[in-house]
């Protein structure tokens, strides 16, 4: 059966949680349609901190969150699930998160297993693995921007019998990551959403180019490299748990553990 999901490209307004809603808003309206919609990386803050005060700053625990409360709001609104990034603070720790909202508030987080550049001076890598969510009847994975550069996620997310992995990204490299997504997309035999986000910070600029995946590798939308888009896709989870590649070939069986392990020895 035929689903349909939405990704949403913007610009988070840095520090600024309240703006960043006003601009939200609209965008998810427009995604009203769709049973699923992801947004961009760290969404309720921005990306660029100046320092580890002004990320402690913005982050909230994800069990009391204002912008988590908006969107599960939202949620109730337009009756679709939300997975946003979020700056996520637990204790004295932050983390880059990516977090699933319903019309019940926060059901499941992720936290960025592959920290980029300056983002290692102000988070903690994540530690709670590649979980799979059963969500009305679709099983979703979450990764965040630069785990974009490491297979071994994306197959954990096939192995846990993902149909969707959901990807919020604030891709910084022109092109770069968005040539690699379709083709995880392709071996693992999924869909993969991918929202990222435009616009710039403090000198750094946002690559747009947010696309959705299917999983022969086709793009089935993609958003231009600047200004705000919603994309509405439809998938079938059918196609994503067929792994057949011929007669005699399957994606997932035909892996050849026993010779990976230097894999998890290095
Ligand atoms: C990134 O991981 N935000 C490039």
């Amino acid at each position: 059966m035929s689903r349909r999901v939405a990704l949403v490209q913007f610009a988070p307004v840095l520090g600024d949680r309240a703006a960043t809603e006003a601009r939200l808003a609209p965008l998810l309206a427009r995604a009203a349609r769709a049973e699923l919609v992801v947004l961009p990386e760290l969404c309720a803050t921005g990306y660029a901190f100046a320092d580890r005060a002004e990320a402690e700053a913005g982050a909230e625990p994800v069990g009391d969150s204002r912008f988590l409360d908006f969107l599960a709001g939202r949620c109730a609104e337009h009756g679709f699930d939300v997975v946003t990034g979020f700056a996520e603070r637990a204790g004295d720790r932050l983390y880059n998160s990516a977090v699933l909202v319903g019309p019940e508030g926060p059901v499941a987080t992720y936290r960025k297993l592959h920290l980029f550049d300056r983002e290692k001076e102000l988070f903690t890598p994540g530690d709670l693995g590649v979980p799979v969510v059963e969500r009305r009847g679709l099983k979703l994975a979450m990764l965040v921007c630069f785990d974009w550069a490491f297979p071994e996620v994306w197959r954990l997310a096939a192995l846990g019998g993902a149909d969707l992995v959901c990807h919020p990204a604030n891709f910084v490299l022109a092109g770069y990551a968005q040539r690699a997504i379709p083709v995880h997309a392709q071996v693992n035999g999924y869909y993969v959403l991918n929202a990222n986000r435009v616009g710039a910070e403090r000198g750094l600029r946002f690559t747009g180019g947010s696309l959705a995946a299917g999983p022969r590798g086709e793009v089935l939308a993609r958003a231009p490299a600047a200004g705000e888009a919603v994309e509405i896709v439809a998938i079938d989870p059918a196609q994503a748990r067929d792994k057949r590649v011929t007669a005699r070939n399957d994606l997932l069986a035909d892996r050849r553990p026993e010779c990976y392990r230097p894999l998890v020895e290095s």
